[in-house]
């Protein structure tokens, strides 16, 4: 069916023409972005309600906020597409049961008719059960027999339970390199992270209600809400008692077995699935707290104790799905959970064909390069007064900086790689339980990351990076600053982000931006300490130590953020991206800045007004995690940047001077 689809749409393209179908897709951008100016506000005194005033109005129905998740909404729409195909497909004799894309259908079926039953806490929780043979206290049959609790162990538990993630039960495991060597990787244990109201217990009332969902008694569920909250206070406690601030100790199991009392070797083993020796290192931050902990469940009661983790572990269960059989929810759902293979089939239906991704890739590398160029000129200037050698490294670093499109191994036949990474993966969906299934994935995800420790994905070419349910969801750019990686998801190479075919003041406005920001966070204040290889650098400490370079991050910091770095990327970012545009001579920079003829708008407010189009959105604040708000940003950005101010005929501010690292 999608071959004649795809042939269709080719053969319209060569009729109307490459020249044509360029000119259009110019002015297609530009009415984009005239569409959401509001004339009525002055740019100069608010940008944001200027640039991006009618973007409410305009996409009031929609289910998206911003550019970012209306590409993520055209993706899921795209991947609707393709399940729709793959329903036709599944029915061919020759259709292959072991392809990924037999997985991702099985997956995206039960999703789609699982019963509503299979999708109940207490399925969950008949998957995975406390230990081998043993129930959790209020599901033991018949009700009212007696829960054998000396047969639970808490610390098994807790390791059946961090099999399913990042489940931030009474600790967190991480698997993480070494400050000193990107490619060594070594099982980390901290403290769980229960500062933010959201990471804990829901409030007194909800927390019993969802005690009454797993099944709990009503009669019992008062007096085991209330000890279920008086263990999380106990913890909170224990995490504030500790003042070790030290990045951990390396030791082996049997020492910290030793320490601590418990049997941390049995743990690492049911987490792993495979046995290991006394001798295994791992890293422990707060030895302290683990001791602690120790000495404090072993005293309480085994039935709230498991319980308190029976409970967290649901809460962790319903963010990681989308807990819903529409389709467009079940494409999150396998989004987020086969990231990896959803990457790969959006690629192979969407962007292979007649070359499509091949120029786009060459043009964002093009693109980049530019960047690239620009940066070096900036680091030739030499504003932070570094010593030649230490100009060498930065060098070396934004040289050797890789870009990874569709978070994909690069330069490998793709397909064989996501087919065997998948090999082991065993989704059938005879019985459409969704619990059961999900369960599956995300304990495959797990065991994904662990594999790091037994071989070094740094290897050339392999790298992709095992994303969260969050990340593997979003089509946001980021900056891997171990890997010294940037990675571009496949839903940026679209309209109206990006087409490869479009002006240049468009290309280097948008995603020239986005790209320039990347760059950027190898050189703010974290990125800058690590060398080329992703490894803690002795040189690059003392770069960031230096004096001017943190009375540059002071002066970003004079309007208050909690984000500094966000804000660095944005400021010097933006500065990047427009130098590569409008700086240089015709020879260092081919980029056309012919002027052109869609529009008679100068070329320096068609850059803002398009950059403007990363931050326009009508998401109410909760949206923005671990950045300001996009008007914050937006204004942060654009304050006494002097082109902005000429583009638009701004008064300077003399007063306050602008902000810059690099
Ligand atoms: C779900 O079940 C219905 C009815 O049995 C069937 O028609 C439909 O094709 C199924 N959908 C999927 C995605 O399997
Ligand atoms: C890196 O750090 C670890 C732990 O601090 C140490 O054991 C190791 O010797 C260091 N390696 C190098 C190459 O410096
Ligand atoms: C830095 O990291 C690379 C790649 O991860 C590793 O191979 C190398 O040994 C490390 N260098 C040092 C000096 O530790
Ligand atoms: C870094 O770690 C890798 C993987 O464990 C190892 O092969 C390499 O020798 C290490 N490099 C250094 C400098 O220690
Ligand atoms: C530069 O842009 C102008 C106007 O869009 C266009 O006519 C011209 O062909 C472009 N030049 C190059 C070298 O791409
Ligand atoms: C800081 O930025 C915010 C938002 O852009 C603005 O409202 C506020 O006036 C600024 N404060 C200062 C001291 O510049
Ligand atoms: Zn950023």
């Amino acid at each position: 069916m999608w071959i004649i689809g795809l042939a269709l749409i080719a053969s319209t393209a060569i009729a109307s023409g490459a020249e044509e179908e360029v000119a259009n897709a110019n002015s297609r951008l530009l009415d984009n972005i005239l569409s959401y100016v509001d004339t009525e506000v002055n740019a100069c005194d608010d940008y944001f309600g200027h640039a991006c005033g009618k973007y409410a109005k305009k996409h009031l129905e929609d289910s998206f906020s911003e550019i970012v998740s209306m590409v993520d909404h055209k993706v899921n729409q795209d991947l609707l597409t393709l399940m729709l195909e793959l329903e036709q497909r599944a029915q061919q004799p020759d259709f292959d049961a072991t392809s990924v894309e037999a997985k991702v259908w099985s997956f995206y079926r039960t999703c789609r008719n699982a019963s509503i039953d299979s999708r109940s806490g207490r399925s969950y929780l008949t998957f995975v059960p406390p230990d081998e043979g043993l129930t959790w206290p209020q599901l033991t049959r018949p009700a009212g027999r007696a829960w054998p609790k000396d047969r639970f162990k808490w610390l098994q538990t807790l390791a059946r339970l961090h099999r399913y993630g990042d489940v931030n039960i009474l600790m967190t495991v991480f698997i993480k390199s070494w400050p000193n060597n990107s490619s060594d990787y070594v099982m980390d244990f901290s403290m769980p992270s229960l500062e933010e109201r959201e990471k804990r217990l829901m409030p007194f009332m909800e927390t019993m209600q969802v005690l009454g969902i797993l099944g709990v008694p009503r009669a019992s569920a008062f007096a085991l809400t209330k000890k279920l909250k008086s263990l999380e206070t106990a913890l909170i406690n224990l995490i504030d008692e500790d003042d070790d601030d030290t990045d951990g100790q390396h030791m082996t199991v049997r020492q910290l077995q030793r320490r601590t009392g418990a049997d941390w070797q049995k743990f690492v083993e049911l987490l792993l699935g495979e046995d290991i020796s006394p001798e295994f290192r791992v890293n422990v931050q707060s030895l302290g707290y683990f001791k602690a902990l120790v000495r404090l469940l072993d005293e309480k009661d085994p039935g709230v104790v498991a319980s308190y983790m029976m409970t967290r572990l649901m809460l962790y269960l319903w963010q990681e799905t989308m807990d819903s059989p529409e389709p467009i929810e079940c494409i999150k759902d396998v989004r987020r959970t086969m990231n990896l293979a959803a990457n790969l089939l959006y690629k192979e239906r969407f962007l292979s064909s007649a070359g499509h991704l091949h120029r786009q890739s060459a043009s964002v590398v093009q693109l980049f390069d530019q960047l690239r160029r620009q940066f070096l000129r900036i680091v030739q200037r030499n504003r932070l007064r570094l010593s030649r050698s230490q100009r060498g490294m930065i060098r070396r670093k934004v040289n050797d900086m890789v870009l990874n499109i569709g978070n994909m191994p690069q330069h490998i036949d793709q397909r064989r790689f996501v087919s065997q990474h998948y090999a082991s993966l065993d989704v059938s969906a005879t019985t459409l339980d969704y619990s059961r299934s999900h369960l599956k994935l995300l304990e495959f995800r797990t065991r994904q990351l662990m594999e790091k420790l037994k071989h070094s994905p740094h290897r050339a070419n392999e790298y992709f990076y095992i994303a969260d349910s969050m990340t593997a969801m979003s089509s946001s750019a980021f900056y891997m600053f171990r890997q010294n990686v940037i990675v571009i998801p496949y839903g940026l190479l679209q309209e109206p982000v990006f087409l490869p075919d479009s002006h240049d003041v468009f290309r280097f406005s948008l995603l020239g931006f986005i790209l320039a920001h990347e760059l950027m966070h190898a050189f703010d204040g974290l990125g800058v300490r690590y060398d080329a290889q992703g490894n803690l650098s002795e040189m690059g400490q003392q770069i960031g130590s230096s004096s001017q370079f943190e009375a540059g991050l002071e002066c970003f910091n004079h309007n208050e953020t909690d984000y500094l770095n966000e804000r660095v990327a944005d400021i010097d970012g933006i500065r990047l991206a427009y130098e590569a545009y409008f700086g240089g001579g015709a020879e260092e920079s081919p980029q056309n800045r012919t002027r052109p003829d869609f529009t008679t708008m100068p070329m320096e407010r068609l850059f803002f007004l398009n950059l403007a189009q990363f931050f326009c959105g009508n998401g109410d604040s909760s949206n923005f995690v671990e950045h300001d708000a996009d008007r914050v940003r937006l204004k942060q950005t654009l304050t006494n940047f002097a082109a902005f101010n000429e583009a638009f005929n701004c008064p300077t501010q003399r007063a306050t001077e602008r902000c810059q690292l690099w």
